[in-house]
Formats: structure tokens, sequence, C-alpha cells
């Protein structure tokens, strides 16, 4: 299999600053939705928040080394724009900044390309006062700090994406709302995805006008979404499921308009488009990051339809395992767009219940498998004919699993919450094997 991915293909590991960071008041950094949502009572699984989380702020040189230690060529992270400008608008935070310079120049040192994602869903808390993505001003606050970090940053920085998910910020936070800020409203969901969109796409053309060097783009997540039985009703229900969770992301930027079903299904609770939006969103863009999981079967009941229950492998998520699942939807997205640029999988990863630590080690077989298989099925997506640049593991360790908390661990590096003590799993070990015989080394011997 190594022989499928060339010498300059990007091999990474990832994270968010939300999920890692800790140090919440450090930097002059202001309150972020997802501090104040884990505050709401029962909102957070195991009622924790990300106060401390891995602690990566004050851990910052020897996180560095543990990534260098895994032999990738990437690291993904994200910057959590209240801790570079703690009220969404106005005064930036130098010292915020000086972290992520921190960061950014201790990858460089080590080799490591940076790929850095502008929003991973931390949005300053004074933002959301004000309305926060479902007022159309947040557009361009998010149009102003993109500026800032590529000015700050952007020689630096190999790739900027400037979403991660917004099908997640916007139906996740803001129709089901079981992410922050907690809001469930369909209108509201609606606009909000469009502002992401359209804030998307006019960062891109400012950072571009301010002369960016960086590989521009923005992260969707995505799977196949498949009908549960060959009946007219759920082969309609699972176009509708694509429709509403990829291609409302996918065609606005590829094909410059919404999907039309969902659209006339929206009907009064459509967002609003002002002229030149549309034109805006489909700027250009160097990449596409996908973040892939699993597949979705759909059922025309709305009935969830359960992996568990059909027999068929699933994660602790109880998402089914699938990676034909990668290849598929890869094979989709070049089939539907004639102008998909170069993609990179910029999140692919499983949680597990993970066996406790013994004599050091922590033996998560089925996470090693997951990836192995996922790699393969990547190969085979090469092998006909999609160009993908890149492939980033979530998550590089332990982490705060949105509404979960810390309950699902994804990392290939097991965190002990109450030491702050990493120890590389299986999973890390293999993937630095794996990693080391592609680059025609030997395999490095003893510590991760
Ligand atoms: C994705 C998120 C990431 C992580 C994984 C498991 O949806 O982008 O932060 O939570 O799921």
């Amino acid at each position: 299999m190594h022989q499928q991915f060339p010498a300059d293909f990007l091999f990474g590991v990832a994270t968010s600053s939300f999920q890692i960071e800790g140090a919440v008041h450090e930097h002059g950094r202001g309150e972020s939705i997802w501090d104040r949502f884990c505050r709401q009572p029962g909102a957070i699984a195991d009622a924790s928040n990300g106060d401390i989380a891995c602690d990566h702020v004050h851990r910052l040189e020897s996180d560095l080394d543990l990534i260098a230690s895994l032999g990738v060529n990437c690291y993904r992270f994200s910057i959590a724009w209240p801790r570079v400008q703690a009220l969404g608008q106005g005064a930036f935070s130098s010292e915020g900044m000086d972290f992520y310079k921190r960061l950014v120049d201790g990858l460089l040192q080590r080799g490591i390309k940076p790929v850095a994602t502008l929003y991973h869903w931390d949005l300053p808390q004074a933002l959301q006062d004000q309305g926060g993505w479902a007022n159309r001003e947040t557009v361009h606050r998010f149009v102003d700090y993109a500026r800032h970090v590529q000015k700050q940053l952007g020689d630096r920085l190999h790739m900027i994406s400037t979403h991660n998910e917004p099908w997640c910020a916007a139906t996740l936070g803001h129709d089901i709302g079981i992410h922050a800020p907690g809001i469930k409203n369909r209108a509201i969901a609606a606009q909000v995805s469009h502002h992401l969109m359209l804030s998307h796409g006019l960062a891109l053309q400012a950072m571009r006008a301010d002369g960016a060097t960086a590989n521009l783009g923005i992260v969707l997540n995505m799977g196949p979404s498949v009908p549960a039985s060959p009946m007219p009703e759920d082969i309609a229900a699972a176009r509708r499921a694509d429709a509403l969770s990829r291609r409302w992301y996918s065609d606005p930027l590829l094909r410059g308009l919404y999907p039309q079903e969902i659209i006339e299904e929206l009907g009064a609770d459509a967002p609003k488009i002002e002229a030149g939006d549309m034109a805006a969103i489909q700027t250009p863009m160097d990449h596409m990051g996908i973040n892939y999981y699993t597949r979705h079967v759909v059922r025309a009941s709305g009935e969830l339809w359960s992996a568990r229950a059909h027999g068929l492998p699933v994660s602790e998520m109880e998402w089914e395992i699938y990676p034909e699942g990668l290849t598929d939807i890869l094979c989709l997205m070049k089939a539907d767009y004639p102008h998909l640029p170069p993609v990179f999988i910029t999140e692919n990863g499983g949680a597990f219940p993970d066996a406790a630590i013994a004599d050091g080690h922590v033996q998560d077989l089925d996470r090693k498998r997951y990836l192995q298989e996922h790699i393969a099925a990547l190969a085979v997506a090469r092998e006909r004919g999609v160009r993908i640049d890149g492939y980033m593991v979530w998550s590089l360790m332990d982490n705060f699993e949105w509404g979960y908390g810390y309950a699902k661990r994804f990392g290939i590096v097991h965190v002990d919450y109450d030491t702050q003590q990493r120890t590389p799993k299986a999973s890390a070990l293999w993937y630095r094997d794996f990693l080391s015989q592609w680059r025609g080394l030997k395999p490095l011997s003893g510590q991760a």
C-alpha cells in the first residue's frame, strides 16, 4: 500500500483548539460559545468543559515533540478566534497570536507542515450576544479575523481552511441544538449555514487580495447516504439526506447554487441570499478537506438505522465502520464535480473503548485496524483517479469530544486527564512504522 502514496503526499494528525488547548483565561482569551454552552446543565454528557482539556497551551513544546515522534509531515490544528481577538471585533491580542506563532515555528523547525483551520466552532461569545452566525455582520468580522491571521502567520502556513464542518456548526448548533450555541430553529440554522459559506468565500477573496501564498480551502464532513432498502421511498429519503448534509455545502462551493429541492422544502425558512453571495461562495479553492467517519443508511420512516442491530461493526460512537464508504464518497465527489480541487482527508479515525494502560501500552487494535482499512480505501480511490493529496488522523490525542465530554477517546495517543501523561497507543506506533516504511526508512526503534 505504501507505494500508492507519492513522496509529497501529506500524512498527518489533527486536533482542534477547544478540544485540546485549555488555558481559557490566558493571553486575554475571551469567552467562546463552547465555554458558555458547557455551563448549560445537561449540555455535556459528563458535565465537563474545556477549561483544562489536554492542557496543550502549557505543554506546547512536549506536544510538538510528540507530534514529531510520529514521523508525520503535517499537523492540522485550529486557531481559537477568541484567543487572538477576545470579542471577535476590535483589538487583536498579540499574546494570543504569539502562542500560534510558537506552534507554527515549532512545527517548521521539526520539518512538519502547519495546516490551520480558522474556525473549528469556537465563536467569541461576544459575537453570539449580537446574534452570532445568524447575524450577517459576523461574516465581516470573520473576514477581518481571517485577514489578520493570514497577515501574521500566512507566510508560514502550508494550508489555511476557513471552516471545519459547517454542517455541524449550522445543524447541530442551531437546528438540533446539541452543539453550541444550543439553538433549535430550522430557519436560523439555514441562515447560519449561508453566512458560514459566505464568510468562507469572502475570506478567501480577502486573503488572496492580501497576497496569501498558503493553499486555501474549506473542510466538509461527508459520507455516502445509502437507502436502507430498494423501496422507492427509501431511495428518495437517501437522496434527500445527501442533499441536506453534503450537497447543501458542496453545490454552492463548486456549482454556485444550493440544491433546489431543499430550498423548496425550507420554504419561508430558506436563507436570505443577497446579490453576489453565490458568486462569492463559489470563489475557486486550492483544496477541499473531507472529514470521513462512516456512511449513513437512510429510511423514509425517519427511524434511525442501527448498524449494530444489523450485526455490522461499529465504533464506540455507534458509527458503522465502513471503509469502502471512503472510496465511495471520494469517487462520488469526483463524479459530481468537474471542478473538484485536490482533496485532503482532513479527519478520519474512531472512538473505541480502549483497554487500560498495561506496562505502558494501550492495545487499541480496533483503532489500528480502522486506520489501516481506511488508508487502504483511500489508496483505492486514488487508483480510481481521484486526486487526493493528504490524509490526517483524527486525532493526535484523546480530547474533549464536544457533547460527549471526555468519555469518548479518538486519540492515537492516550491522555491521562489526572496527570496529563501522554502514552502513544498501538495505533500510534503502527502509524509511525507505516510512515517510516513509506519514507523508505527503517522503523525507528524504542519509544514513539
Ligand atoms: C468531527 C469534528 C472533530 C471531532 C470528530 C470526532 O465532526 O470535526 O472535532 O469531534 O468529529
